[in-house]
């Protein structure tokens, strides 16, 4: 089987350790059936998100140490200005703590209430962030999106027919149009150039702005390159602008393809906006050359948008999500296909077939993984987004009842990915003696994070 290769030796290691089965059992228990509420220390590998979790490189870890805290005109702020401008196109650079920031700024400062957003997928934060101001977010993506059988390269994709025909109804509250790359919501799936050149078409035809959010840039510019013809011999720096140049500005979380812990920002040709926005970012994150982060952050983050870029970094980064999910599948596993480019995303409804949505078959796949190997993951189902009719009382379910199992950039070796796939396959051939959960405390609103479970 092809094994990915790291790109990179380690110069510093941070220890886990084994949990026992005593131990799961009971951490398990106290955190009411809910990973999120068990303590890290108690978990082995961790793969609740790739969010912030990356391992920085040594030339990273040398730039937080030459971190410019100036409060104004921060030389670290011009490093990550200018790498940000080489990469995006965009002139003008807006720093911000993280993702959901720059979306809040845009957001409340660009929206009116009653206008809609629409998007391939909108991350959960981005839709948040869009209702929060009293407006609609659409999700239009393509229909193979949500087809487990189908083997289409590029199920990030936007519908442009459905956008198309959403605009002939009128734009005047539509301010702008969103493109998620990759398409974390549905899979990690990419978007192809020639999807984001018809979105771009479309979209400016209308006279409207067109934004990514570019959380994953450079693992979408990868898959292009190598499934999309025409491609093959372009750089991944070549292909990132061109995607970045069929569209106006883009918010981005630098937690994921900036190779950092924290850290995101907003960019845009726009000046108008972004004078609005710096307004606001003076109030609530905080000068512009720095937003609510350290002269260090900006300098790691400009590195970081330089490692990313490496090609042989991003062939060992897909290649290590393709070799856990091979190895999946190989056993009969069901997961996601073509596997995505920061997760491998199992198909829990496949999996436990014998335990309906209302008992939350994605959050039995996560509890008993944990208990398995104290490997943490995360549901995205029932838990995630079952909503309830407040008129009827009945409760509607998600098409999709998924596992993400996220793996944090260059954090993990393939002796973890063999290890998480032994679990999972261990899992998988007791999986008709797992039973289903009942909920015991539903929060209301983003109950993932804190809703508490009891075996049925
Ligand atoms: N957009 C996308 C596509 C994301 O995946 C995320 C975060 C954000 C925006 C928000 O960025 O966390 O820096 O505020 N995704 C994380 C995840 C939380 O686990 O997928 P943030």
């Amino acid at each position: 089987m092809y094994e990915p290769i790291e790109p990179f030796k380690i110069k510093s290691v941070e220890p886990i350790r084994r949990i026992s089965a005593e131990e799961r059992r009971q951490a398990l228990e106290r955190a009411g059936y809910n990973v999120f509420l068990v303590p890290a220390d108690e978990i082995y590998i961790d793969l609740l998100t790739d969010s912030g979790t990356s391992a920085m490189s040594d030339y990273q870890w040398a730039g937080i140490m030459m971190g410019d805290e100036s409060y104004a005109g921060s030389v670290s702020f011009r490093h990550f200005r200018e790498q940000i401008q080489r990469i995006t196109g965009y002139d003008e650079v807006i720093p911000t703590h993280q993702g959901r920031a720059a979306e809040h700024l845009l957001f409340s400062t660009i929206l009116k209430k009653g206008d809609r957003v629409p998007s391939n997928t909108h991350f959960d934060t981005t839709r948040a962030n869009v209702e929060t101001c009293g407006c609609e977010a659409l999700d239009l993506q393509i229909p193979e999106a949500t087809d487990l059988s189908s083997r289409y390269p590029f199920k990030g994709n936007m519908d442009v027919a459905k956008l198309e025909q959403l605009l002939q109804q009128g734009t005047d509250n539509i301010p702008l149009v969103m493109l998620t790359v990759t398409n974390n919501s549905m899979g990690g799936h990419p978007v192809s150039m020639a999807n984001i050149r018809a979105v771009s078409e479309v979209v400016h035809r209308y006279n409207l702005p067109l934004f990514l959010d570019a959380c994953r840039f450079a693992e979408n510019a990868f898959f292009i390159k190598r499934r999309e013809p025409g491609f093959e011999n372009k750089s991944i720096e070549q292909i990132a602008h061109e995607m970045f140049s069929y569209a106006d500005g883009c918010t981005m979380s630098a937690k994921k393809d900036a190779l950092v812990n924290i850290g995101g920002f907003l960019a845009m040709n726009n000046k108008d906006w972004a004078d609005r926005l710096r307004q606001s970012l003076i109030l609530i994150e905080g000068f512009p050359t720095y937003g609510g982060l350290a002269g260090r952050d900006l300098e790691a983050i400009a590195r970081g948008l330089e490692d990313v870029l490496h090609e042989d970094y991003l062939e060992f980064r897909t290649g290590q999500v393709a070799f856990l999910g091979k190895l999946l599948t190989d056993a009969g596993v069901p997961v996601i296909q073509p596997f995505g480019g920061h997760a491998v995303y199992v198909d829990a409804k496949t999996f436990l077939a014998h335990i309906p949505p209302s008992q939350f078959p994605g959050q039995v796949f996560v509890c008993e993984l944990y208990l398995e190997a104290g490997i943490r993951s995360v549901e995205i189902g029932s838990v995630m987004f079952a909503h309830q009719d407040k008129q009827t009382g009945e409760w509607h379910y998600p098409e999709l009842e998924l596992v993400r199992l996220a793996i944090p950039r260059r954090v993990y070796t393939n002796s973890h990915m063999r290890f998480i796939s032994e679990a999972i396959i261990s899992l998988y051939q007791r999986r008709q003696s797992l039973k289903g959960l009942k909920i015991v405390y539903d929060p209301g609103v983003l109950r993932h994070f804190t809703a508490r479970f009891e075996p049925r």
